[in-house]
């Protein structure tokens, strides 16, 4: 693969830079700060006429390979400096070729699958014309209710660290410049997972050590594996919108954590200022948003409407739009772009059609799914069954398969768990009902300017006759598969949702078919994690698929038929009730514990206990931990000690397990949370086979924020450490941390 930009050294990158800016006009290098939408309800002027004259520095919105030639040949052709425009798009779990959602890979517990979803997507995404994708979002999320928990890796900082590494790689490759990769973004900086309420883009309340200690560390590790930009955040975070936020942009991404990227605002968000109450106007958020350090204007063309206003009359400091320029300039020379601006528009159909394409989606999908419940060994189930019922409203649905936040014209062609199954069962009767439908309360905006989902709601005789006709092909069935859980439009932005329940009449569909007496399999298909006490306590078989992507369908068949062994875990508590929400297992020891004799439910209309823990997970086989050991009793502050433990297969199939290594600090500065992640590894065991799988604790794991002292501490005090395949893991051991 022919490299470019990539043979460059930073000096020559720098060198080059400047040449380019040497010769720039103050409106072209104000044009670089600006990314205009390329969708037909895009606002402000037509592209064409923006790129001619340097207006614009990337275009968004638009997935079109011949328009991104056309307009690329306008901006290298025709515009004063001849700049090549990045073309940007939310490539958020596939391009084509559609993965797991972010939140199911991240239930694999295996970097590696969310590396190679994302190199595919990039691929697929570059041939297509795009430079640029808008993803990783790496938004800790404990709050089931916010919609976008689909697009994260779920609550906790440790597994989101380790996601965003490998989803940076996955997109990047090892450094920019490959011509089959795209520049990620690491998004929404920081801190929009913890909206209050979960209410979608509410304002945010985190203490510092929140934000150091939860949120920032994927964030963290975006940088450390060399990302090329960040998106700010919409909302106000402690009173001051993430967008206009000089401390988190300035101070800590860049001056803390030396990054060297470009930050872009979320769409409008510059505009937003003024919405926000924060800036006097227009002109003001101008000055406020690339004064704090957001470097692009995302759509709202109010950088390129004020910021040359603002220069020329000595407001804003012409060095400030330079170094911005500067930034987003060294992006477009790495990824060789004044090369190789075009792209061979024959080349995506040859790529998107890789069959290995859609072996990588049905892996990684086997690999994200999650056995909740396995009663009597319900699964796998027998292929000689001659006939089984699929129902629910998701059963053939290629939207809810494929999930929330697909790329704008992409038309859905997952297989569904319908196809799936029928496809597996090539000699039974596989028959089929919908049950009820089901569809949000209030609309989706994105749908309302797209014009999209006007279907009439089912009127009451319409959903009862379903509901009638679902039970009766249940009842014809030796095994019955319900497939339940959220539309594609009920999770992601502006997706939130008050309750966590099953929407519509599912439960009570699942009630009735559970009622007939015979064995039912729960396949959920959702975007967030679902409080299903009921169908935790009744349904015998509960596997949780998610929004699993093209191949979802066929990998749920391997599943259930036990052509795969589930091996994946949560990546975030499941609550009984939404009203529990927040719910996280990472929370700090009150004076009555859970643990403690004297211990009562925190509320007296019911336990707070979630109905599956993080980190929890079954297979179809079992696993044993033992000879839990850690190296030293004793380990000096600074240095590291290793823990080591035993796993094995006690079952007979071979299975994955998940070893998750949990600390607590005992004492000290601040009270530390009871359990926190700090190791974890995916293994596969034969039947009775025992590997030792060894954890290394060192400062990284052992130290924190403190409030106390206001800043990175390590103490010397006392730890537990338990090692298990879940969160509630009772191996243990101690250890202490000495002077
Ligand atoms: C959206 C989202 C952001 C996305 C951007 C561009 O509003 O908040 O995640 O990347 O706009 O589509």
């Amino acid at each position: 693969m022919q490299k470019s930009g990539k043979t460059l050294t930073d000096d020559q990158v720098s060198a080059r830079v400047e040449a380019i800016l040497a010769g720039m006009s103050l409106e072209e290098k104000i044009g670089q700060l600006n990314q205009i939408g390329g969708a037909e309800w895009s606002q402000g002027p037509k592209p064409e006429e923006v790129i001619r004259r340097g207006g614009a520095g990337s275009v968004l919105w638009l997935n079109d390979t011949r328009k991104f030639n056309a307009l690329q040949k306008i901006a290298v052709e025709e515009s004063p400096s001849k700049i090549p425009l990045l073309f940007a798009l939310d490539v958020i779990h596939g391009y084509r070729t559609i993965f797991p959602v972010p939140l199911a890979m991240a239930s694999s517990w295996d970097p590696d699958v969310a590396e190679r979803a994302q190199a595919v997507a990039a691929k697929e995404a570059r041939a297509a014309g795009l430079h640029w994708t808008f993803g990783p979002m790496l938004d800790i999320a404990r709050d089931a209710r916010w919609g976008r928990i689909v697009e994260g890796a779920g609550e906790d900082p440790y597994l989101g660290a380790a996601m965003a590494r490998a989803q940076v790689r996955g997109f990047q490759g090892e450094t920019l410049g490959e011509t089959d990769r795209l520049v990620a973004c690491a998004k929404h900086f920081a801190g929009y997972g913890a909206a209050d309420g979960g209410r979608d883009y509410d304002p945010v309340y985190l203490s510092e050590t929140q934000l150091r200690n939860v949120i920032f560390p994927p964030f963290q590790a975006a940088v450390k594996a060399g990302v090329g930009t960040f998106m700010s955040a919409y909302m106000d975070l402690n009173n001051v919108p993430a967008s206009g936020n000089h401390w988190l942009l300035r101070d800590v991404l860049r001056g803390e954590w030396g990054f060297e990227g470009f930050v872009v605002s979320d769409a409008m968000a510059v505009a937003n200022l003024v919405i926000q109450g924060h800036a006097r106007d227009a002109r003001d958020a101008a000055f406020r948003g690339l004064y704090a350090g957001v470097d692009m204007d995302m759509a709202s063309h109010t950088y390129s409407n004020h910021l040359a206003g603002l220069v020329k009359d000595g407001t804003l400091d012409p060095a400030i739009i330079d170094a911005s320029v500067r930034s987003i300039l060294a992006i477009k020379v790495r990824m060789g772009l004044f090369e190789n601006p075009y792209v061979d528009e024959t080349l995506l159909e040859k790529v998107a059609a890789l069959p290995e394409h859609r072996q990588e989606a049905r892996r990684a999908a086997q690999r994200s799914m999650v056995l909740l419940r396995n009663e009597g060994g319900l699964l796998p189930l027998a292929k000689t069954l001659r006939r089984v019922a699929v129902i629910g409203p998701l059963a053939d649905s290629m939207e809810a398969t494929e999930g929330s936040w697909l790329v704008f014209g992409h038309k859905p062609a997952a297989v569904t768990v319908l196809q799936g199954i029928r496809a597996r069962l090539p000699q039974a009767q596989v028959s089929y009902a919908p049950g009820p439908d089901i569809r949000r309360d209030l609309g989706n905006m994105f749908e309302d300017w797209m014009n999209e989902g006007k279907t009439p709601p089912q009127t009451p005789e319409e959903s009862d006759a379903a509901f009638e006709h679902a039970v009766d092909v249940a009842r014809g069935a030796e095994v019955v598969v319900m497939v339940l859980g959220e539309k594609a439009n009920m999770a992601g932005e502006f997706a939130s949702r008050a309750s966590l329940d099953l929407p519509g009449r599912q439960e009570e569909l699942l009630k009735a078919v559970v009622a007939l007496g015979k064995p039912v399999v729960l396949v959920l298909l959702n975007g967030r994690p679902l409080s299903i006490p009921w169908a935790a306590e009744n349904v015998p078989a509960i596997l949780e698929a998610w929004e699993p992507g093209s191949e979802g369908g066929t990998a749920v068949a391997d599943i259930l038929f036990g052509d795969a062994n589930p091996g994946g875990k949560l990546p975030a508590t499941f609550p009984r009730k939404s009203s529990h929400s927040p719910l996280y297992y990472a929370r700090t020891l009150t004076h009555l514990p859970e643990s403690s004799p004297n211990y009562r439910s925190r509320y007296w209309d019911g336990l707070p206990t979630p109905v599956y823990p993080f980190g929890y997970g079954l297979s179809y086989t079992t696993f044993a931990f033992s000879n839990l050991k850690v190296s030293a009793a004793e380990v000096k502050l600074g240095a590291s000690l290793e823990v080591s433990v035993d796993v094995t297969n006690t079952g007979k199939l071979a299975g994955d397990e998940v070893a998750q290594l949990y600390i607590h600090q005992r004492a000290g500065l601040d009270s530390r949370p009871m359990r926190e992640l700090k190791g974890f590894r995916r293994i596969t065991l034969q039947p009775g086979e025992t590997q030792t799988v060894t954890f290394t604790l060192g400062p990284e794991e052992l130290g924190y924020w403190s409030t106390n002292a206001g800043k990175w501490v390590q103490e010397a005090e006392a730890f537990d450490v338990w090692v298990g395949g879940d969160s509630t893991a009772s191996l243990h051991a101690e250890f202490n941390v000495v002077r």
